[in-house]
């Protein structure tokens, strides 16, 4: 006998059983922060890649409030989060053919693509640059809350400046307080922010901040050899010193460290591999398959910045491609 909040149905084979409470329950939260973001406040929104900070992007009062609660300096642009693609003619001025191509093959997934911006557009958005990132997140909560609301909606990280991106409500509540309506779509998929790729010279694709989706990715869908920026962007947050930093003491280790390591006290060792098992110290595992160790990484970094310990040393990454995004995290995370 089945409770009387469940339907089943059969559907090719499959026996899937519905939730009639928790579709109430999301239609319901749903329609809670529409109501908020169109009164110009602010709500925590899940992604496939981490929670973002959402506000109505053609509200500015909104906008402002965004940086006022991440304590993010202004100089910092924002991604522009749709629910359509026709939306990108809004924000963009020109849309060249390979933004098309990738949007088919990624969207709604965890590729920004960073176009020319159209002129109308708010300085708050974008800074002083004449560009504007845009994105369409693949979590159905979210899709179904942008398709709703009708617009678009900018999505900074919901964690304060310069900290570890939340991929769960809870970690949302340690980094912005229990205030903030959170829009709760459980645990993210990807665990990393999205790859952000510059097409605003579609004869040289950049990728300005790495991802899950890779430049060897993106290269074969373009045809074109896709780079790795090396141009004049001072405002990508995450190109300074120290971000998506836990508060303990971060470093990296490799097998030229281990005898060092041996000395040390008080400190966790964070290792994708079983081979260090002989150190005197509490071992924490992450997954070897880079997927799941992006899914995984955040999370590890806030519970263990938790247990007070003296330093966090993780160890060194591939070099491979599929490693870019988490290999480009932990450089920026480390302590100098
Ligand atoms: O996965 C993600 O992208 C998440 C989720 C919430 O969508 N969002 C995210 O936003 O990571 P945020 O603001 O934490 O990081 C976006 C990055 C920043 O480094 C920002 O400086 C850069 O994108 N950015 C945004 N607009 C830009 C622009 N017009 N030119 C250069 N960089 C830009
Ligand atoms: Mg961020």
């Amino acid at each position: 006998m089945l409770p009387n909040n469940l339907a089943v149905c059969e559907y090719k084979s499959v026996i899937i059983y519905f939730d009639f409470n928790l579709a109430k329950k999301m239609k319901k939260a749903i329609l809670t922060a529409i109501n908020i973001l169109k009164g110009g406040g602010l709500v925590a929104i899940p992604t496939e890649t981490v929670y973002g900070l959402a506000a109505d992007a053609k509200n500015d009062k909104a906008i402002e409030k965004v940086f006022f609660t991440k304590k993010r300096p202004i100089n910092h642009p924002l991604i522009v989060h749709v629910g359509d693609s026709n939306q990108l003619a809004i924000w963009a001025s020109s849309i060249p053919d390979s933004a098309f191509l990738l949007i088919k093959e990624f969207w709604p997934g965890p590729l920004t693509l960073l176009l020319k911006k159209n002129p109308s557009i708010s300085k708050l958005i974008t800074a002083e640059e004449n560009t504007i990132a845009l994105r369409m997140p693949n979590h159905p909560l979210t899709l179904k809350l942008l398709k709703e609301f009708n617009g678009a909606l900018v999505a900074p990280s919901a964690n304060r400046f310069g900290k570890l991106s939340p991929t769960s409500k809870e970690a949302v509540i340690e980094e912005l307080g229990e205030d903030l309506y959170i829009l709760d779509g459980g645990i993210c998929n990807v665990g990393i922010e999205s790859t952000i790729l510059d097409l605003t010279d579609a004869t040289m694709p950049c990728i300005l901040r790495p991802g899950i989706i890779s430049a060897e990715t993106i290269e074969k869908v373009l045809g074109i050899p896709i780079y790795h920026d090396k141009k004049n962007k001072p405002h990508v947050s995450g190109s300074h010193s120290s971000h998506y930093a836990p508060n303990t003491p971060l470093y990296l280790f490799g097998e030229e460290e281990i005898e060092k390591l041996k000395n040390e006290n008080d400190i966790a060792i964070v290792s994708h591999l079983h081979s260090h098992s002989f150190l005197p110290h509490d071992m924490y595992y992450l997954p070897t398959n880079p997927l799941l160790y992006a899914r995984a990484l955040y999370a590890t970094l806030r519970l263990l910045d938790k247990k007070n310990y003296k330093a966090l040393w993780i160890e060194k990454v591939p070099e491979d491609k599929e490693w870019d995004g988490i290999r480009d995290r932990l450089k920026r995370a480390i302590t100098i």
